[in-house]
């Protein structure tokens, strides 16, 4: 089967590797000279820093950790942060034996405010070991926040029983991206508990066959780092067959359906 042929291909491709001329003759070169221990290897990340949201005027900390490192800074933007503004911690990892060094800055919602420019503010990690640097991944700082106006609000209505209803939010636009939740009366609305309930990706509620009991105040509420907004409330009515006194009980099913 394909599992079979497609092990006996890489033994195959093994095979035709170590047989290769080109791959002894390399081989066959030795180094002017043998070091007496084995090299120090380039430093590996351990934890690298990660994206952060300055909330109100919190400032916050950028963390990496390196092994083996005689030395780890910070770059941010390009440049490198003062020697003075970072905090290292030096250890031995137990298991290689080798040095890990641990650095932490801080970063202020001012800095980021300062930094003019298309780019988002960045900071990257820099580890030196005797064979050379590596460099972290970058982790962008951004000013977090949450506007106060919704882009689109839901709408009260009256519909029919088993209708399909659709109700509206767009969230105020955020960073990070606001998430939606919909409240029925008080209570959040949970699809995976109710399947005639259905939440789109951009955050519409669909009601797929309204039911007496979907009648409630509707809100939409969208929430990040920084706040909490409700949209208006919406009042959803489902009106039953009652509502048609003029139409005789018995005939309803035949007309409406
Ligand atoms: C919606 O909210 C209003 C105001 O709180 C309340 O008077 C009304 O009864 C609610 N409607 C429903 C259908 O729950």
């Amino acid at each position: 089967d394909g599992y079979m042929v497609s092990q006996s291909m890489l033994h195959n491709a093994a095979l035709s590797y170590f047989t290769d001329s080109s791959y002894e003759s390399e081989a066959d070169v030795l180094p002017d000279s043998f070091p007496s221990a084995p090299a120090e290897p380039l430093p590996e990340f351990l934890l690298e820093p990660e994206d952060a949201f300055i909330v109100k005027n919190r400032p916050v900390q950028l963390r990496c950790r390196a092994s083996p490192a005689t030395q780890i800074y910070f770059k941010c933007n390009g440049e490198w942060v003062n020697q003075n503004d970072h905090v290292t911690r030096e250890s031995l990892d137990q298991i290689t034996g080798l040095v890990v060094r641990e650095v932490d800055i801080s970063v202020s919602r001012t800095q980021v405010e300062e930094l003019f420019g298309l780019e988002d503010y960045w900071c990257q990690c820099v580890a030196w070991s005797s064979a050379g640097t590596t460099k972290s991944n970058r982790a962008y700082v951004r000013i977090a926040y949450l506007k106060k106006n919704f882009e689109q609000e839901p709408l009260g209505r009256e519909v029919r029983l088993e209708q399909e209803v659709l109700l509206q939010c767009r969230p105020p636009e955020g960073m990070p991206t606001a998430e939606v939740d919909w409240l029925k009366n008080e209570d959040v609305i949970d699809p995976s508990q109710d399947s005639n309930f259905l939440i789109t990706i951009d955050h519409d509620l669909i009601i797929k066959q309204a039911r007496l009991s979907d009648t409630a105040n509707y809100t939409c509420v969208a929430r990040n780092v920084v706040a909490k907004r409700r949209s208006s409330t919406a009042t959803l009515i489902v009106y039953g067959n009652t509502i048609r006194p003029s139409i005789p009980s018995i005939l309803t099913p035949h007309i409406l359906g």
